[in-house]
Parts: structure tokens; C-alpha cells; sequence
């Protein structure tokens, strides 16, 4: 099937206005923006068992009892493997230029290090070329969470190896999309992979283990700044960043506790995973809440402050956080504020949180170039009796949010693009399929794809922005 011959029509768009209770000011963003949208492999590619690739450690996961909602696993999910060019036409329909995915390690590299199978770098490689065709400009993340089992059976993040073959596995796919990928992004939010995986259990791999997700994260960080120099080595043109999930955090009272709990959390999810790699170390006084050595070697710390070309932002929520003291580290957790608008996830919305972030990371990191990687709601979509998808919750949460961008950019942030998470909706991990975060609806039963309001309101944006 080649591209015009996807079911996708523009025209099936329809027509929409531009949300006019919100005010996105257009204008303030810069003229090259780049509007795109977000997935990644193991949550919309299926094909789990096709053409040499080898298991994750989300396949793993998905198969132990009780770790996902219904039981539900990534074997299918949005069948992307196979459907990828009509993906491309529905981001050629909603008029975006910019396309963030990830390459799945388990296709390129299956035992973790080791032989490189062909046939999973040929996939991206027509990817690449396909998106190229259709006027998108690819951005590739290496790692979005899923670890080779084979590496995991050796230790996995907790072992410096895996920093290591990591950096072999990104210099593998650079030698081979370098000459067409120029945004590269080593990895997706190492805090779900460190604190989420390592430490809370509710994501893949599972362990509930302080010393050993502190020894993720710093070889997480460490595999970054490896991973850098081997792209760089591989692709000299490469501009690389890093994606990261940040939160505002405030405390839940002006209690001291609840104030000194706000700056564990704002240590626990920001400083954290932001001051090394600009070359601050880590922060000292998680180090102290912590109470883990790292597994430092001469010189890490510099690796892990390579040039950064951009930085990646993604944004969900705010963090109201209160003290914890019997709870796990950081000794703090969020607390719900009564009568605040939520998305299906439980997560509060507030738009004004991803303003004052980008700000933070333009005045506090000296950013040079900012892109939101992704942001975006999920909501209990329905599909209508004439087939359509209205979701005015959506619509509004991606209007309230552009409009903070565009806020954050008249006041002088370096923001270069928005990634709306996600063009489909997909495997939202633990949740399974049942948390819909897609711009377009996916029936999973059929595989079709009907392009939501919300949607429909993102392509008006873009072309608003495209005729000032
Ligand atoms: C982010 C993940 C992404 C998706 C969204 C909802 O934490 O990077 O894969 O699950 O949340």
C-alpha cells in the first residue's frame, strides 16, 4: 500500500472552528514550529514476535498476573507494524510536521548487545523514509522502556552494562538513520524506568527496591551521556536531548513538613533526573534521603553532562504533595485536591503547570531549545452512532495547554515545538487499553482509526498558525 492509497482523507476530517473560549496566541510561537504528535514502539507497534525480534521487559511484564488491567498486553495493540503508512496519512491529515516515535531495542539489538537483526532496522528505515515523503520530520527516542529481556536476565538497568550496550545499541541505529534523523532523544522519562519500575513495582520490571532503582537511575543517566557520544560518533549533524516528565510541585499546607516534603518531591521528579546532565551533580540533599551510594567511576558525572542540544519536556499534571514520613523515599506523597477538574488517569488538570515548567527549565537550566515530547489527557471516549468521536474534554485540555506554551514563548522561552501525546489511542501500559489518550480513536477490534475532535481541533490550530 503506498500513501495515497491509505484510507485517510483529509477531507474526512470535517470542518471545525478553533475553540473560542480559549485564546492561543498564535503569534508568539515561532514560525519553523514544530507540530507533532507522539508514540512509542511497544505501545502501538505489536508484531511482538515478527521478524527476529525478541522479548522486552514489558513483555515479560504484561504476563505477570495482576500487573495490568485486564490482563491486557502490548502483542497487537495498535497494529502500527503493519498499518504505518496509514499512520502517516493521518498525520498528514491533521497537517503536523513533526512526528515523534521510538525505536524498540528488542528489534534492532534482540539479546541486548550482540548481533543487530536487519530486518528491525529496515522497519525504521522505511519509517523514516516514509515520514520524510510525506513532509515530517521524524524525532527518535531510543529508549522508552523497553529493555531487552536478555539484559534484564543479567541485571539489568541496575548494572552499568546495560549503559554501556545501550550507547552500542544507539550508535547501531544512528549509523543507520543518521543520514535522515537529525533530532535524536536518548531517553524517554527515566524516572518512570528508575522510581516507577525499580522502586514502586507498577512498572516494568516490577521491583519494589530502593538501592537498586537508585542504581537505575544513575546508569539510566549514565547510558544517556554514552549513548550521546555514540550517536555524535555515528551521525555528526545529530542534535540530541534527553525527555523527561517533570511536575510543579507545591505543598499541600504551609506546615513545615508538607514544605520540606514539596522539595524531596521536586528533588524525587525534577532536580534529579535535570541537574546532572546540566552538569550539577547529583542533588546532594536526595543523596542524603536516599542514603545509597551511587556506583560513581571517575569521570561519569562529565558523560553525563554531554552537550545537550534541546531538552524535552512532558507534561501531564501538577504534584500537590504532603508528608509521608512512614512511606517509601522521597517520604512524600500527592494528595487530591477536592473539586479540581481530573482526567481519566485520576491526574488534576492545570495548564498553568506546563508554563511555569517550561519557564523553570529557560531561567533556572538556561535551556537553549525546548520541545513539549509530550502532553496530552485521557478521557472515556464514545463513539456516536454516526461513527464520530466528540471529546470536548480533550479539546479543551490541548487548547489549554497550547495556549500555556504559546504564554511561555512571548515570555522569551527557547520552545521549538509541541508533540501531542498521542496521535493513537494505545497500550497505556499497567492501565492496558481502556485509558484513551489518542487524538484519533482506535477500535481495537477492528483496527480502524477515526480521527476525534480533538483532532479535528489540532489540525485547525496548526493551520491557523500556518497562515498568520
Ligand atoms: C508518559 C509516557 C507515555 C504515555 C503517557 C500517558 O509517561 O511517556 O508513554 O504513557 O505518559
Amino acid at each position: 500500500m503506498t500513501l495515497s492509497e491509505t484510507r485517510f482523507e483529509t477531507a474526512a476530517i470535517g470542518p471545525t472552528a478553533l475553540d473560542p473560549a480559549v485564546a492561543i496566541d498564535l503569534a508568539a510561537l515561532p514560525r519553523e514550529f514544530a507540530w507533532g504528535t507522539a508514540t512509542s514502539a511497544y505501545q502501538i507497534e505489536g508484531a511482538v514476535a515478527e521478524d527476529g525480534r525478541a522479548p522486552s521487559i514489558w513483555d515479560t511484564f504484561t504476563r505477570t498476573p495482576g500487573a495490568i488491567d485486564g490482563g491486557h498486553t502490548g502483542d497487537t495493540a495498535c497494529d502500527h507494524y503493519h498499518r504505518w503508512r496509514e499512520d502517516i496519512g493521518l498525520m498528514r491529515g491533521l497537517g503536523t510536521n513533526a512526528y515523534r516515535l521510538s525505536v524498540a531495542w528488542p528489534r534492532v539489538v534482540p539479546g541486548g548487545d550482540g548481533p543487530v537483526n536487519a530486518k528491525g532496522l529496515d522497519f525504521y528505515d522505511q519509517l523514516i523514509d516514509g515520514l520524510l515523503a510525506a513532509g515530517i520530520e521524524p524525532s527518535v527516542t531510543l529508549y522508552h522502556w523497553d529493555l531487552p529481556q536478555a539484559l534484564q536476565d543479567r541485571g539489568g538497568w541496575p548494572e552499568r552494562a546495560t549503559a554501556e550496550h545501550f550507547a552500542s545499541y544507539a550508535g547501531v541505529v544512528a549509523e543507520r538513520l543518521g543520514d535522515r534523523v537529525t533530532q535524536w532523544a536518548t531517553l524517554n522519562e527515566p524516572l518512570c524506568s528508575a522510581w516507577i519500575g525499580h522502586l514502586e513495582g507498577r512498572m516494568a520490571p516490577g521491583w519494589t527496591d530502593l538501592t537498586a532503582a537508585v542504581r537505575a537511575s544513575y546508569h539510566l543517566l549514565l547510558g544517556h551521556g554514552l549513548a550521546a557520544q555514540a550517536i555524535r560518533a555515528a551521525a555528526p549533524g545529530a542534535q540530541i536531548g534527553i525527555v523527561n516528565n517533570l511536575s510543579t510541585v507545591e505543598p499541600a499546607s504551609d506546615s513545615e513538613s508538607d514544605r520540606a516534603a514539596a522539595r524531596r518531591m521536586d528533588g524525587h521528579v525534577n532536580r534529579w533526573w535535570l541537574d546532572p546532565v546540566h552538569g550539577r551533580g547529583f542533588p546532594a540533599d536526595m543523596l542524603e534521603v536516599y542514603g545509597v551510594d551511587l556506583p560513581e567511576q571517575p569521570g561519569d558525572l562529565d558523560t553525563i553532562a554531554a552537550p545537550l542540544d534541546w531538552i524535552g519536556l512532558n507534561y501531564y499534571f501538577p504534584q500537590i504533595v504532603a508528608a509521608d514520613p512512614h512511606g517509601p523515599a522521597p517520604h512524600a506523597r500527592m494528595i487530591d485536591r477536592p473539586g479540581v477538574p481530573r482526567t481519566a488517569m485520576d491526574w488534576e488538570v492545570d495548564a498553568g503547570g506546563l508554563e511555569t515548567l517550561i519557564m523553570r527549565l529557560t531561567e533556572e537550566y538556561g535551556a537553549r531549545r525546548i520541545l513539549i515530547t509530550e502532553n496530552g489527557s485521557s478521557y472515556a471516549d464514545t463513539v456516536s452512532a454516526d461513527g464520530s468521536v466528540h471529546d470536548p474534554e480533550r479539546t479543551a485540555y490541548l487548547s489549554a495547554h497550547l495556549a500555556a506554551c504559546a504564554r511561555a514563548a512571548r515570555r522569551g522561552a527557547p520552545l521549538a515545538g509541541y508533540y501531542a501525546w498521542s496521535l493513537l489511542d494505545n497500550f497505556e501500559w499497567a492501565y492496558g487499553y481502556d485509558k484513551r489518550f489518542g487524538l484519533v480513536h482506535v477500535d481495537y477490534d477492528t483496527q480502524r482509526r477515526t480521527v476525534k475532535t480533538s483532532g479535528r481541533h489540532y489540525a485547525d490550530v496548526i493551520a491557523a498558525h500556518r497562515a498568520l
